[in-house]
């Protein structure tokens, strides 16, 4: 297997075949370090931490991470918390960065001698739509290539396997949206023991935590706005108008370690197979982080290509690489719809007019007073399982 991109998706991609004895090599664009330092995601879906267990990176997340039985929503000053656990029957979710997971597999990885090439350059795929696909790069002055069975596209929104698909055999659904998150990484002690997702007057805010003394905020931003117009202290005093007096009395201004701003967007491509090249994680779909869903539905991605590509080389039966794309898409097009919904809820859209702000406060007020509302938020939080509906569908169709 040859494996474009070093990123969660395709670094548990290698861990999982190369525990089943299959081959796999990583290309990666970025140096390691570079990898090892980009701070993204922290809500993991019990399905996600079941598979980095399979996978043998368990044991620090066991250790370090956070079990989430439910979160708050702060709505014009007023908070109402969504019982996770009490809502869907037992579910919680893990808090544990992603920068985590790649250190934990990059090091399961190294220890196993498995390889990955670091600042390939002008990776390029070639051949998929035949039997003998085969990747080429350049590093140190150098074309290399590498003949293989398979491709893993794991190379995120602005990789290179997504393009090399001709225009005719691809579809692509868009949504931009008109502002991004700036986030801010700052070694201060969480404002509350859960995430507080925030719909305020100023605009949505979230308070998220890597650990009891590292935490993590969003602010909605114009698309406008450059990093640089943000100082600490700007970033600080904007969040602490747009929490409540509970959440200002808590929260504790540190140097942030980090800070950048990231798009917003809705996207999905089918199918997710062409011939002998797969997109997996964000190379196929990306969802506004709302929902907290882009890193699972990769790690959801690698556990159906991981265990079809098992199933091919063990059993030489063709059905799970085959049904990969008409699975994925299903769970992928229920999480977009769960990510683009959550993000109409919380934020501010101040092209929708005076009616758009009524309407988004009545569904609220509608939601956050209903069981059906919040356990709908809830259940979909948690994580819908990759067979949600299906008993329904087969007794529709007998
Ligand atoms: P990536 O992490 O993008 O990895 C792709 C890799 O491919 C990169 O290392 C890249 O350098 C490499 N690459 C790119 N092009 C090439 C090339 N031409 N050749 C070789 N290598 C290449 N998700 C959640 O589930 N929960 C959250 O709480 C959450 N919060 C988020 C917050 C923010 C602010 C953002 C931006 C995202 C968040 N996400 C969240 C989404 C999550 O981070 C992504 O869905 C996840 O990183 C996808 O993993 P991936 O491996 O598919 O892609
Ligand atoms: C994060 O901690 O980075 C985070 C948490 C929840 C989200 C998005 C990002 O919905």
């Amino acid at each position: 297997m040859a494996i474009v991109g070093a990123g969660p998706a395709g670094l548990l991609l290698g861990l999982l075949l190369h525990n089943a004895g299959i081959d796999a090599v990583i290309l990666e664009r970025r140096s390691r370090a570079y990898v090892l330092g980009r701070v993204r995601a922290g809500v993991l879906e019990q399905g996600t931490a079941e598979l980095l267990e399979r996978a043998g990176v368990g044991e620090r997340m066991r250790r370090d991470g956070l079990v989430h039985q439910g979160f708050e929503l702060l709505v014009r000053g007023r908070r109402h918390r969504v019982d996770l656990r009490g809502l869907t029957g037992g579910s919680t979710v893990l808090i544990y960065g992603q920068t985590q997971i790649t250190r934990d597999l990059l090091e399961a990885r190294g220890a196993a001698g498995l390889p990955t090439i670091f600042e390939a350059q002008d990776v390029a795929v070639q051949e998929f739509a035949g039997a003998h696909p085969y990747v080429s790069w350049r590093q140190d002055g150098r074309e290399h290539r590498l003949n293989c069975d398979f491709i893993a596209g794991c190379d995120g929104s602005h990789g290179v396997c997504r393009p090399s698909v001709p225009r005719e055999a691809i579809r692509e659904y868009e949504r931009l949206y008109p502002f991004g998150w700036l986030g801010l990484l700052a070694d201060t002690p969480p404002v509350s023991d859960e995430l507080i997702y925030v719909n305020s007057e100023r605009g949505f805010a979230l308070c998220s935590m890597r650990s009891r003394t590292r935490s993590r905020f969003y602010l909605q931003v114009p698309l406008t706005e450059e990093v640089s117009h943000w100082s600490d202290a700007r970033f600080w005093e904007e969040l602490r108008q747009r929490l409540d007096e509970a959440g200002r009395e808590r929260l504790v201004a540190a140097p942030s370690v980090e800070k950048s701003i990231a798009p917003l967007r809705s996207f999905v491509v089918e199918p997710l197979r062409f011939g002998r090249l797969f997109l997996v994680g964000d190379a196929g779909h990306t969802v506004p982080p709302t929902g907290a869903k882009g890193l699972n539905l990769a790690a959801g991605d690698v556990h159906c290509l991981a265990d079809g590509l098992i199933e091919h080389y063990s059993e030489r039966s063709a059905a799970g690489i085959d049904d990969y794309s008409r699975r994925r898409l299903r769970c992928i097009w229920r999480a977009q719809r769960f990510s683009w919904w959550l993000t109409r809820l919380l934020h501010r859209f101040p092209e929708d007019g005076a009616i758009g702000e009524k309407l988004q406060q009545a569904e609220l007020d509608y939601l956050l007073h209903s069981e059906a509302g919040m356990r709908t938020i809830a259940e979909n939080y948690v994580g819908l399982p990759p067979t949600f509906g299906e008993e329904a569908n087969l007794l529709l169709r007998k």
